[in-house]
């Protein structure tokens, strides 16, 4: 940090949140693999759109392809992948946009990192809850198999753990209700958070 300057922009934040007519934050969908976070992120960012809001949706299998395309499944590598992925949200945060944030993120101390990186009032944690064998019997992607198998290493829920939130914002039951019931329920929980 030796020798940086940072210089602050002319433009404050209360000036941005009413040229975009929106307050910025950052929902960040945490779970298992197959637990529907993705899908939640894509419908919820949809209807938020035909509603006017600017968006911005941060995903796993995307950023892993290419900011983070160093990064493996370890637990260093994940930290690492979270860790980047909070400062990203941080700066589309900072530009006024509503960030969808899904990682599996299956670690407290990171999720706690980017909610001490965005600040606390700006964060919104939706734990996508769905039980291990709904999420290996789903197996959108094949992974559980390959991880059952021994193919993939470190799989989350497998052989590599996931430390369920204890104090999630909103918590979404994928296995209880179809799709349109979780972004209703959704919808009714952040857009008073981020209306102007
Ligand atoms: S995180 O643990 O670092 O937050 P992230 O959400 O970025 O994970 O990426 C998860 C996606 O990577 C999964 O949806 C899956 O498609 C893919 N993947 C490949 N290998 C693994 C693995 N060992 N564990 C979990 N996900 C994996």
């Amino acid at each position: 940090m030796n020798n940086l300057f940072p210089f602050e922009s002319k433009i404050t934040k209360e000036e941005r949140y009413r040229l975009l007519q929106q307050r910025p934050r950052v929902i960040w969908f945490t779970g298992l693999s197959g637990s529907g976070k993705s899908t939640l992120a894509i419908q919820l960012e949809f209807q938020l759109y035909a509603k006017g809001y600017k968006t911005y949706l941060l995903d796993g299998d995307n950023v892993r392809g290419g900011l983070n395309n160093d990064l493996d499944f370890s637990d260093h590598s994940r930290k690492e992948n979270i860790r980047r992925i909070g400062e990203v949200s941080k700066l589309f945060l900072d530009s006024g946009l509503v960030v969808l944030s899904a990682f599996i993120s299956p670690f407290h101390e990171d999720r706690d990192q980017v909610r001490t990186i965005v600040g606390k009032d700006n964060f919104i944690e939706v734990f996508v809850d769905c039980p291990l064998e709904v999420c290996e019997q789903r197996d959108v992607k094949g992974l559980y198999k390959k991880a059952r198998t021994g193919e993939v290493k470190s799989f989350t829920g497998i052989s590599s753990p996931y430390e369920k939130p204890h104090h999630a914002d909103i918590t979404i039951h994928t296995d209880q209700q179809p799709v349109t019931d979780s972004i209703a329920s959704l919808l009714e929980f952040i857009t008073p958070k981020i209306s102007y």
